[in-house]
């Protein structure tokens, strides 16, 4: 971590001021060390260059979902990193309507960030201060990754206990909170991360047109896949990799089902495509969320939002207090 994130940390559990014992420093980064809560006197490692305020007495299927997933993003890092341009293309995607512009000069939040593939592109849209973070250790790997980055800093920590004591102007959470054990609190917790005119865009697995999984392959995931040893898995998803890649190329002349989604997937090499599949058997939680649920979120906070769907399948939610601020506002729910 570089000294400047201090200016917007803060202890997750009484919101004291932290300071700085420095153990090991590389240039501007600090290696290792600790930051020290003066209020409540606890202690949080810097380990990896990484501040690390993740409690160690969590629940067991958090511990195997995210962990599952960081054995994900380091075992295809590199392939991640290698399609950039593909990146950048799915990115705007994810997010839209919003406009990555939006973020320029702005304090931004990734929750969630896996191995920071999206810090990487978002960074370009030049943010004032752009923070990564991920519950697992794959933060370690994201912290490598945006390492040369001077605007991005990396964070471990959880959703829940988020240890910010500035608003954030802009957050993008994609394909996370669905993988909280209640997805709802999660998205409150980061409204309350958010500043009075902020902008919160979260991406979910959509309930819609996804009951065949819900019914059939949740409990192949919950009891079997999620349970493999890596290796095994990473074959196993290799190989179902080969089928699919069949249906997306067979999606072009045919009415295949899901056929928005697999068109969709024709822009990804074959081993990009292999952790898609592989980040679908890992997590023991992955919860599937109607327009009903999402649109009940949006009238209990009194927001204003933007609510579309992606390739049939899953949801885009933009949020804000403040009408004007979202690129096509819609009268306030609720
Ligand atoms: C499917 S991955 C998506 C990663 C990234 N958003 C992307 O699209 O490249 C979900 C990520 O959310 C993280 N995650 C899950 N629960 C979390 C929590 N409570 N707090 C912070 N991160 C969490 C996992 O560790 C994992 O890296």
């Amino acid at each position: 971590m570089r000294e400047s994130l201090l200016d917007v940390l803060v202890c997750p559990d009484c919101q004291g001021e932290l300071t700085l014992l420095p153990t090991r420093r590389s240039g501007d980064h600090i290696e290792e060390g600790s930051l020290k809560c003066r209020q409540c006197r606890r202690r949080f490692r810097i380990e990896h260059s990484v501040p690390n305020f993740v409690s160690e007495e969590d629940r067991g299927d958090v511990i195997q979902t995210t962990s599952g997933f960081a054995r994900n993003w380091n075992e295809f890092n590199e392939i991640i990193l290698d399609n950039d341009g593909l990146n950048d293309e799915l990115f705007r995607d994810w997010i839209a309507p919003l406009d990555p512009e939006a973020m320029r000069g702005k304090l931004v939040l990734e929750p969630g960030c896996g191995m920071g593939r999206w810090l990487k592109v978002a960074a370009r849209y030049d943010p004032r201060m752009l923070i990564g973070l991920d519950y697992s250790a794959v933060a370690y790997t994201a912290a490598r990754n945006v390492r040369d980055l001077p605007n991005v800093h990396v964070v471990r920590a959880d959703i829940l206990r988020l240890p910010l004591k500035q608003k954030v102007e802009v957050a993008f959470c994609l394909g996370v909170i669905h993988h909280t054990p209640q997805p709802e609190r999660s998205f409150k917790a980061l409204l309350e991360v958010l500043s009075s005119t902020g902008i919160l865009t979260v991406w979910v697995y959509g309930q819609e047109n996804n009951g065949w999984i819900h019914r059939l392959i949740t409990p192949i995931r919950v009891h079997i896949t999620s349970k493999l040893p890596h290796r095994v898995l990473m074959s196993l998803s290799m190989l179902l990799t080969a089928p699919l890649c069949l249906a997306v190329a067979a999606s072009a002349v045919l009415p295949l089902p899901y056929r928005r989604y697999l068109r969709h997937l024709r822009r990804y090499p074959f081993r990009y495509m292999s952790h898609i599949v592989y980040d679908h058997l890992v997590p023991e939680i992955a919860h599937y969320l109607s327009r009903g649920e999402l649109e009940r979120w949006v009238a209990d906070a009194s927001l204003h939002a933007h609510l579309s769907e992606r390739n049939g399948n899953s949801w885009r939610l933009l949020v804000s207090r403040v009408a004007g601020t979202l690129p096509s506002a819609l009268p306030r729910t609720g």
